[in-house]
This record gives C-alpha cells, sequence and structure tokens, in this order.
C-alpha cells in the first residue's frame, strides 16, 4: 500500500452526514448565488482569521487580482513578491496591469527576504532596475507551505515607502506571527481554498479578508461586476463571487480546522524527529510563529533521483516548486532571464514535498520515512 501526497478521500468519509446535509439543504433553498450561505461564512471565516471583514471570491487567484485592484495597483504600477511561490501569485499582478518585481528568498524559510525587500524598492523608484516599468505600489508576501512570512520588518518597509501590503495567505489558513493571524496583517489577505488546501472546498473558492470597511466594500464591489444595487454598475468588475455550494461546505469544515492543523503539525513534528540529523534538510519552525504545515517540505541535493525513488515505492510525494517565478517561461520572455535570484533557484532545485493530511498514520508516516533512509542507505 502506497501512501498519497494527500487525501481527501479520508476527510470526506470523517464529515459525510454534516457535508450531505449542508449540500442538499442549498439544493433544496436553490440560492447558489450569495445569500446567508455566503454571508454566513464570511463572518465566520472573519472571527477565525481576526478581522473585521471577510468577502468570498471565486479563488485564490481571485482573491488577490480583486485585492490589488482595490488598493489601487494598476498599469503602470510594479508589485514586489516572492520569486519562490505558485505562479498565480505574479499572474494576479499581471492581470491587473502591473509588473510583477521578483525578490529572492530566505532559505531557512522560503520566504520573502525581507533584507533584499527595501533595496528592491529603492533601486526600482529610483528608476535603475529593468524588466519591465512602474514605480513599487504594493509588497505581495507569500506564507508559502503555512509558514508565515517575516512580516514585521516588510510591514516596516512598507509604511516608509508608503507601500500596500497584500498577503498570500493562501497556503496558510490559521497561521499567526507574533500573535497575529496570516490574512489580518497587511491591508489586505487573500485566501484560496482550493481542495487540497488545508480548508479545501469541493470546486474553486477564495476569499478576501482585512479591517479597512472601504477596501472591502470595494473588493464586495468588483466580486460582482462593479455593482452597487441590483441594475447599477458603478465601475467594470468581474463575475468573481463564492458560490453558495462550496459556502455551505467551507462552514461545516472551518469548526475542523484546528484539529486538523494540530494532526498536521503533529505529523510534521513526527518527519522532523525521524528525519533531523540524517542526509535531508528539514524543514525550520520559527519560535515566535505557528505553522499551518500545509506543506512538508524538506531538501537533498540528489532530489529528482529521490524523488524517483519515493515514487517507485508509492510515496507520493511532489515539488512545490520547480521552477522560480523569474524562470518560469512567461516571465523569461519579459526580461526575468538577465535576472538571477540564487536562492530561489536553488530551493527549486532541491526541494521536495512528502505526503501530509491530518489523516495520515503513525505507520504511513514511518514508511515514508523507511523509504528515505532507504534511498540513502542504498
Ligand atoms: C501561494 C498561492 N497563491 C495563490 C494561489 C491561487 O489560488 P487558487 O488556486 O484558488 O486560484 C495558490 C493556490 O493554488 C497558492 O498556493
Amino acid at each position: 500500500m502506497g501512501v498519497p501526497l494527500v487525501d481527501l478521500k479520508a476527510q470526506y468519509a470523517l464529515i459525510k452526514p454534516e457535508i450531505d446535509t449542508a449540500v442538499q439543504r442549498v439544493l433544496t433553498h436553490t440560492g447558489f448565488i450569495l445569500g446567508d450561505e455566503v454571508a454566513n461564512f464570511e463572518r465566520a471565516f472573519a472571527d477565525y482569521i481576526g478581522v473585521r471583514e471577510a468577502v468570498g471570491v471565486a479563488s485564490g487567484t481571485a482573491a488577490l487580482r480583486l485585492a490589488l485592484q482595490a488598493c489601487g495597483v494598476g498599469p503602470g504600477d510594479a508589485v514586489v513578491t516572492s520569486a519562490y511561490t505558485f505562479f498565480a501569485t505574479a499572474e494576479a499582478i499581471q492581470q491587473v496591469g502591473a509588473t510583477p518585481i521578483f525578490v529572492d528568498i530566505d532559505m531557512a524559510t522560503y520566504n520573502l527576504d525581507p533584507n533584499c525587500v527595501e533595496d528592491v524598492v529603492i533601486d526600482r523608484n529610483r528608476g535603475s532596475r529593468s524588466a519591465g516599468n512602474g514605480r513599487v505600489r504594493a509588497i505581495v508576501p507569500v506564507h508559502l507551505y503555512g509558514r508565515p512570512a517575516d512580516m514585521d520588518p516588510l510591514l516596516d518597509i512598507a509604511s516608509r515607502h508608503e507601500l500596500m501590503v497584500i498577503e498570500d495567505a493562501a497556503q496558510a489558513h490559521g497561521a499567526e506571527y507574533r500573535g497575529r493571524r496570516c490574512g489580518a496583517m497587511g491591508h489586505l489577505g487573500c485566501f484560496s481554498f482550493y481542495p487540497g488546501k488545508n480548508l479545501g472546498a469541493y470546486g474553486d473558492a477564495g476569499m478576501v479578508t482585512g479591517n479597512d470597511d472601504e477596501l472591502l466594500e470595494r473588493v464586495r464591489r468588483l466580486r460582482d461586476h462593479g455593482r452597487t444595487s441590483k441594475h447599477e454598475h458603478s465601475e467594470f468588475g468581474w463575475g468573481e463571487r463564492l458560490d453558495a455550494l462550496q459556502a455551505a461546505v467551507l462552514l461545516v469544515k472551518l469548526p475542523h480546522l484546528d484539529a486538523w492543523t494540530q494532526a498536521r503539525s503533529a505529523h510534521a513534528r513526527r518527519y522532523t524527529e525521524l528525519l533531523d540529523g540524517g542526509a535531508v534538510v528539514v524543514p525550520y519552525d520559527p519560535p515566535d510563529s505557528r505553522h499551518a504545515h500545509h506543506l512538508y517540505v524538506i531538501r537533498s541535493q540528489q532530489r529528482d533521483d529521490l524523488l524517483a525513488h519515493l515514487r517507485a515505492r508509492g510515496i507520493g510525494a511532489g515539488v512545490h516548486y520547480p521552477i522560480p517565478l523569474h524562470r518560469q517561461p512567461a516571465m523569461v520572455r519579459r526580461g526575468w532571464n538577465q535576472f538571477s535570484l540564487p536562492t530561489a533557484e536553488q530551493a527549486a532545485a532541491e526541494v521536495i514535498s512528502l505526503p501530509l493530511y491530518p489523516e495520515l498514520t503513525d505507520n504511513q508516516t514511518l514508511q515514508v520515512v523507511e523509504a528515505v533512509t532507504e534511498f540513502y542507505s542504498s
């Protein structure tokens, strides 16, 4: 028996009666768009994150795009973000007409290195960097793998340079940095409920969180065609609403999230106990943060061979992510090939994600560790 990277069926089996009742409720009342299901989930998620308000949208990518737009980021602007994240972070910046500016990461955390960010902002706003035009208007820190980015120095840089901060918390539901939850620290926070996320819908779904009523009101308008009333549209927006079926599913799952995160963290600790001191680099848990353990990511200089070995033994290992954003073909075409961001490049060559989900058993964890150990002893 192998071990999958994630197991969505195991989770559904545990909450089937609650989920089936919620789905049946929506099918019966037929209020499929917005309405009480979405409003109730928005309220519950805002309380969970510790913000005034949350606005449900169609995906994490939509959340980022609408948040950027609500913050006034658009054509002619540049946005600083991590070179090492899922492609959608940069895609959303491009979608609002702005230029993504990639900054290298800290290898211990895989997140934006604040030491690199300020140099780039100053350099860029003096007009001396190429690869697209524009003054820096915003920073998009990503809490990669569920580990919070080092927000205090980033917020400080943003306040000194008058930049908006939009958190990409797509992988960080419930993660905390110095007592504050991811998604509650910047001007706006963006979440994905893609099925494999810690809090996953049964389709695409996302959320924008924050404390600024005006910004969130704009996100609310933009997600629904710029609508101010049934027949009046104050600006051009998008059809990017969260649908009621997904909200009903998420409302069932939210009360389970902390227990699921605790289970993920226990499995992560067990992996680290068993692998630390061996041939692979185990993840670092910053002491002032609560990691959401979306992914358990190790590093190996023989990554591709180790990956092939694990897969041959039925272990569903993955790579998040094999290509840093400045090396993606879509970015190389925009001039990024002339820049080197060595830490992101090294991470992309060495990382490997081991199976991690709440329902993982001790036996499965041991099976994964034995397969890793076997690779290095052969
Ligand atoms: C870091 C990050 N940003 C953005 C996204 C985009 O979210 P979605 O797939 O819901 O559009 C994802 C998830 O896929 C992600 O992991």
